[in-house]
């Protein structure tokens, strides 16, 4: 017999210690098991289509698609699956880049709504090599959506201040995060390939998400934002369509100091 159509996929989710849950499977078929207006945050970091293969010391992820548009309509099935899982009061964040942040922006324009778009964050780092031919690209995109503009929550990061006039105290966080990129010798690396740092996890987390709420991340790779969300005291949820990357995150999960659940 067929399978009806609609039918949620049997996804094994599995409970890693309290308020984390993960699951080896693809970022469509997470969405799809997950309930509706269940979530506070989605951040996802999804591959950037560079057309190369990503390797690390534990792991590797092909990030090639045939042609700008077969990513667009890749990312597109995988993002209307998700929007539906927000709450009223929720948001998203997509965290790409220069490549594909620009067709991702028409994407969550047309799922969400033009006036739902909050913030074109950016992020910027230094590492990585320069160009004689164009300015250096030192930054990735993140796009803040939200669901009711008048209901998102959050709360303004602050960081210290840099003018003469207000040295030593905090101001809010600009839209522009200079937030350094995790480099060889770095405690916290695991050797996933674009394992991003914790520190901008930790604040976008921060920001975007209420204390009791839960972030999912449909491509956690290593798990930074699954072990942001629980040292700040989220419940989180991660999917990863790779068995190593989910191997990796359930080891830096387990290995955490006990947070409220
Ligand atoms: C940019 S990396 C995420 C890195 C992660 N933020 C970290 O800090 O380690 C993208 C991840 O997406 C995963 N991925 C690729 N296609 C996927 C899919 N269809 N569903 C779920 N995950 C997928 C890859 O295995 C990879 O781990």
């Amino acid at each position: 017999m067929p399978a009806p159509i609609d039918t949620a996929p049997l996804i094994d989710w599995t409970e890693i210690g309290p308020g984390a849950t993960l699951a080896q499977c693809d970022w469509l078929d997470a969405a799809r098991s997950l309930g509706a207006g269940t979530i506070d945050l989605v951040y996802v970091d999804p591959p950037f289509n560079t057309g190369a293969t990503k390797r690390g010391e534990a792991g590797a992820f092909g990030d090639r698609w045939p042609t700008l548009d077969d990513f667009v309509s890749w990312l597109r099935d995988r993002l209307e699956a998700t929007v539906p899982l927000l709450k009223p009061t929720g948001s998203l964040l997509l965290h790409l880049d220069w490549r594909t942040s620009h067709r991702a922006r028409m994407v969550l324009d047309e799922l969400l709504g033009e006036d739902r778009f909050v913030n074109h964050l950016i992020w910027t780092y230094g590492l990585g090599g320069s160009s004689p031919r164009r300015f250096a690209r030192k930054h990735d995109d993140i796009l803040f959506y939200c669901v009711d503009p008048d209901a998102y929550w959050f709360e303004p990061p602050m960081v210290p201040a840099t003018s003469r006039r207000m040295a030593g105290q905090l101001k809010k966080a600009t839209d522009v995060l200079d937030i350094p990129s995790l480099n060889n010798q770095a405690k916290e690396r695991v050797g996933w390939p674009t394992q991003k740092p914790l520190q901008l996890l930790e604040m976008l987390i921060g920001a975007c998400c209420p204390p009791d709420g839960v972030v999912f991340d449909p491509c956690c790779g290593s798990g930074t934002t699954l072990v942001a969300g629980r040292t700040l005291g989220r419940r989180v949820i991660g999917s990863d369509i790779d068995a190593k990357a989910i191997g990796v995150a359930t080891e830096r999960l387990t290995s955490l100091p006990r947070t409220p659940s």
